[in-house]
């Protein structure tokens, strides 16, 4: 256990931890001048003071929408006499209509602010102030799925532009859910998405030298070694081209070195660390499954974990489950729960969605394994499936012993 005053003690292996996190944002982002230039170029007419067209930004996450629409608002700030207004707003925090008003007259007008206006106050003085010298606002909205009520946002904004007769309101909204558009009202959807950027995921190459960048100016000279970049680099590439991930990983594997007071980050540190990843991206897919398939799961992952009576197969090294008694399982499960199973055509269903999502893996048995039945793997720990689908679906683990990993 280290004491207070070992963590004051200058660190070996870190230079700059700040520059590790992935909160920070980098001056230089690499690889993605298109996109940058893109943002730049649908705010131009703003700029100029004339009405430009909406842009949404989407891509997987890790990708680098943030910080690239960060860095365009910074220099946007910077911009002398420029007719536009910008403001960023988190819709993580700022998750409503009434809040992300808030914080556009926050942050511009702050006079008026946080006088217990409502929304329709909020409203008015926002269109009085584009109006009174014909100033275009943009709207920067990061994470905009996490809006609760965005259709009535997207309305509210894009209402300005037909209310003023002079000025007008710019929006970007920015999201990493792919299903969003589903989701929106038609009417929105046209105004959101009049221009479309799409950020790809970085490849390992990519990744790589983002994180040889961010390791000269974090770590100590000499302390990591160029194998464990590469290995970090095709980790987070394999995951979905995250940047955000290799960064972690690699803030991981040095404070692993750190704790085991090691000279140097090498590839077990880096391995160890990307395993601990890996385990905490499971559990946030496992978080977000719908209710039945958490119960599927959890059947799976029981009777994974039970010796004794149950009849598996096993080759010594994995096990297969007979899904007719996961099934079956999964029924006493809900009956347990007062719940109504689902059909065994909907259990058929979750099985192929929670194979899709790499949890668990299935095979046809072929002829004489009990005529023809599909076989279940499960593809994660078993132990520690069930810990977290316990705590998902009971509220807390049943034997105290069982942790998560910590974020
Ligand atoms: N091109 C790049 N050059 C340098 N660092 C980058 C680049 N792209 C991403 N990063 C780093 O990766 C991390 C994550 O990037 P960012 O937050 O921009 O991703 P995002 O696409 O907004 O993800 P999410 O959808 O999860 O919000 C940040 O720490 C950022 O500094
Ligand atoms: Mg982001």
């Amino acid at each position: 256990m280290r004491t207070l005053s070992d963590l004051l003690v200058e660190s070996r292996i870190f230079s700059n931890r700040e520059v590790l996190s992935p909160h920070f944002t980098p001056h230089k982002l690499l690889y993605r001048e298109r996109e940058i230039n893109n943002i730049e170029k649908a705010l131009a007419p703003s700029l100029k003071g004339e009405r430009g067209r909406n842009l949404f930004i989407y891509g997987k996450t890790g990708t680098g929408k943030t910080s690239c629409a960060r860095h365009v608002v910074e220099e946007v700030k910077d911009l002398p006499n420029a007719k536009a207004r910008i403001c960023y707003v988190n819709c993580r925090i700022y998750n409503s209509r009434f809040r992300v008003l808030n914080k556009i007259i926050s942050d511009h007008i702050p006079t008026y602010a946080k006088r217990g206006f409502g929304a329709v106050d909020l409203y008015e003085k926002l269109t009085s102030w584009i109006e009174e010298d014909s100033k275009i606002l943009v709207v920067v909205l990061d994470e905009v799925d996490l809006v609760k009520d965005l259709d009535d946002l997207i309305y509210t904004l894009t209402r300005i532009n037909s209310d003023i007769r002079a000025g007008g309101v710019t929006i970007i909204g920015i999201s990493n859910k792919v299903s969003f558009k589903d989701e929106l009202d038609p009417r929105s959807l046209s105004s959101l998405y009049e221009t479309e950027l799409v950020f790809a995921p970085y490849y390992a190459t990519e990744i790589y030298a983002i994180l040889k960048d961010r390791a000269n100016a974090g770590f100590k000279r000499d302390i990591v070694d160029d194998e464990v970049l590469h290995f970090v680099a095709a980790m987070a590439a394999k995951e979905g081209g995250d940047a955000r991930l290799s960064l972690k990983i690699l803030t991981r594997a040095g404070e692993l070195a750190e704790e085991n007071e090691r000279a140097k980050v090498t590839l077990k540190e880096a391995q160890e660390a990307a395993k601990m990843a890996e385990n905490e991206i499971v559990y946030e897919v496992v978080s977000t499954l719908p209710e039945h398939q958490k119960f599927v799961l959890y059947a799976i992952a029981v009777l994974t974990q039970s010796g004794g009576s149950y009849k598996k197969l096993t080759d010594g090294v994995d096990t297969y489950l007979f899904s007719g008694e996961v099934y079956h399982r999964y029924k006493s499960l809900t009956e347990g729960m007062r719940k109504e199973a689902k059909s065994e055509r909907w259990y058929r269903k979750y099985l192929s969605e929670l194979e899709m999502q790499g949890l668990i893996a299935s095979f046809e048995s072929g002829k004489g394994i009990r005529g023809h039945t599909k076989l279940i793997k499960l593809q994660y720990p078993a132990k520690k499936m069930c810990d977290v689908l316990q705590r998902e679906i009971f509220g807390q683990p049943k034997d105290s012993e069982a942790k998560l990993p910590e974020e």
